[in-house]
């Protein structure tokens, strides 16, 4: 077990902490199974266009390829600043939005979330930034009662169905990323078609376990806001839908601990008076969070730059720093890297030096790859949505299954930079393709990401495809 060596007990210590860290360190990944559309967590941070793409090659150029989707994926970028010709490329993301964190989380599942991340869910890209051996239990009890205050308005939305929301995850595109429910038969599937298990990795999404379920609402209603990274879409669900889909994803469940783990966290956890919180909200700063995570009720802006040595001048060949198998401590993210990441980011790093900005063919496959677009649409014979998971788009009506796989299933985007005009296009990716589509029979709609993210195809597609006269042309 891993995670006896993350979490070693400190024994003789005053608090009642060393019996908790004790504790913790027989509980293997508690919630990870908890509902039956979970997939089955890895041991890794989970980054899926590496997984789907890029872990299973054993060619260098091609797996030093998925190095750059994890040095932006895993926001390595957020602390160690890339070449200035690879800014853009290399931009990172912003994480999670914190304000309203504690209407979202109970203050032990913030506690367990900022201690070491991996125990509330396993395969998560947060890093532990509290697993190393000279870990700080004050520091994280601070930062529980200042995140503890963060508390936002969650409007009292109805408390939704399980076999509709069950029914609509399977429906409407949900398991295009996310994972099927074993054993599940999707309404409106033909009797004689035949369930196959998904092979591909499902993006895992296990904090629906632990959020409150109105606050599950609100996050589904809106996943731009809660998710600046913008890599969960937008289905623009009306509230009794996302109700549907909440009581759903927790139906499963709810974190359980151990009852002596239970009480030691609440014996060991001080009263929150200002001056903790007050020292919370710094160690926040102090501990660097604001790397990845903007400051809850900052400016704009109030993201820490990279403040660690530069990706250039990292050593590819070191088994130290963020490489390391063990938590180091200190200011040094655990993420808990497995052989073939370590061995990926190692062989970008090398390459760092000579590579180039993206042309706009690579681009797109870059982008496409980043945001999973590939779990719905192929282009250029790379990606679409898996065959195994083709019952879970489903259509409207009968009539639809007379188009055969486009009945159901989202367009391949060979050539659509040419074939759709600019209007059309901009609809598309910025939130109104139903409008005026062609394609009514449809129950999966093209999901509203964030602005930012998408802007970029709005002119890389017609570069491309009209350049190559609708003719697709292979990146790389
Ligand atoms: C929250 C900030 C942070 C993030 C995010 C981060 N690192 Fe680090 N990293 C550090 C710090 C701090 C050190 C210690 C050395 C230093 O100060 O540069 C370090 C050290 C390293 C080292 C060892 C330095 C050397 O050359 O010996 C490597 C390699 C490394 N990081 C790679 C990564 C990779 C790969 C990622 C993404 C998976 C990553 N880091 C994400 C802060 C960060
Ligand atoms: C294009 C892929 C994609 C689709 C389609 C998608 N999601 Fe997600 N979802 C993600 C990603 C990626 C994350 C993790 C985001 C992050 O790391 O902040 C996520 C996170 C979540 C979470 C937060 C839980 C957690 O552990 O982070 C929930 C709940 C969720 N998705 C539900 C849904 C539902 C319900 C649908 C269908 C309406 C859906 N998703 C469709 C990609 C997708
Ligand atoms: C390298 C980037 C990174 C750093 C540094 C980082 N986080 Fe995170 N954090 C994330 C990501 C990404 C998520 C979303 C994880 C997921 O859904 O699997 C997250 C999620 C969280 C959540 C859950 C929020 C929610 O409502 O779902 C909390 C709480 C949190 N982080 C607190 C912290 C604190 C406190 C620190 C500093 C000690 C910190 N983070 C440092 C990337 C980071
Ligand atoms: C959950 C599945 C899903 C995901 C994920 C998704 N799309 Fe779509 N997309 C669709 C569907 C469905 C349509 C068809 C909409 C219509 O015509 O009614 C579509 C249409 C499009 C079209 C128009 C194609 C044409 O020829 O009419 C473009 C361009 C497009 N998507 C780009 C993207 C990009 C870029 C991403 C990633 C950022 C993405 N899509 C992610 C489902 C998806």
């Amino acid at each position: 077990m891993a995670e006896s060596s993350i979490e070693p007990g400190m024994a003789g210590d005053r608090t009642g902490l060393g019996v908790v860290a004790g504790l913790l360190s027989l509980l293997a990944a508690p919630v990870a199974h908890a509902h039956p559309a979970h997939a089955k967590p890895v041991n890794y941070p989970f980054v899926v266009g590496f997984e789907r793409f890029h872990s299973g090659l054993d060619d260098e150029d091609y797996l030093a390829e998925g190095g750059f989707l994890l040095l932006n994926e895993l926001n390595c970028v957020a602390c160690h600043a890339p070449p200035e010709a690879l800014a853009e490329q290399l931009a990172g993301f912003v994480a999670t939005d914190l304000a309203g964190v504690a209407s979202r989380l109970a203050p032990l599942e913030i506690e367990l979330l900022v201690r070491n991340p991996r125990f509330v869910k396993r395969d998560t890209v947060m890093p532990s930034l509290f697993a190393g051996p000279d870990r700080d239990l004050e520091e994280v009890a601070a930062l529980r009662a200042w995140l503890g205050t963060l508390v936002a308005e969650v409007p009292d939305h109805p408390v939704g169905d399980i076999e509709r929301g069950r029914a609509l995850y399977h429906r409407i595109g949900c398991v295009a990323c996310h994972a099927p429910e074993a054993g599940y038969r999707p309404p409106g599937v033909p009797e004689n078609a035949e369930i196959e298990m998904a092979g591909l990795a499902s993006v895992p999404m296990n904090l629906a376990d632990l959020y409150d379920l109105a606050a599950l609402t609100e996050f589904l209603l809106k996943p731009n806001e809660h998710r600046p990274s913008g890599r969960m879409p937008d289905f623009d669900l009306d509230v009794a839908e996302a109700s549907d889909l909440a009581a759903y994803l927790k139906a499963g469940p709810d974190l359980v601990l151990p009852p002596n783990l239970s009480e030691a966290l609440a014996a060991a956890a001080p009263t929150p008076d200002a001056a903790l919180v007050e020292k919370g909200r710094e160690l926040f700063l102090g501990k660097r969070c604001h790397a990845c995570h903007a400051m809850p009720g900052g400016e704009d802006g109030t993201l820490a730059g990279p403040s660690s040595k530069p990706l250039a001048e990292l050593d590819p060949g070191t088994a130290g720093g963020c490489f390391s198998e063990r938590p180091v401590g200190g200011a040094v993210p655990f993420y808990g890297l497995d052989l073939v990441q370590r061995r990926a980011l190692a062989a970008a790093l090398r390459r760092l030096g000579g590579r180039e900005p993206l042309d706009p063919a690579r681009e797109i496959d870059w982008r496409m790859k980043q945001l999973n677009c590939h779990a719905c649409h192929e282009r250029d014979g790379v990606g679409g949505p898996e065959t195994a998971r083709e019952v879970y788009f489903g259509f409207r009506d009968g009539a639809a299954l007379a188009l055969g796989r486009d009945g159901h299933l989202p367009p391949a985007l060979d050539g659509s930079g040419a074939t759709l005009t600019p209007e059309r296009l901009a609809q598309v990716l910025f939130g109104n393709a139903a409008e005026g589509s062609g394609r009514p029979h449809l129950l999966v709609p093209m999901p509203k990401f964030r602005r930012a993210v998408v802007e970029p195809f709005e002119k890389l597609l017609p570069a491309v495809d009209r350049a190559s006269f609708g003719r697709p042309i292979r990146p790389q």
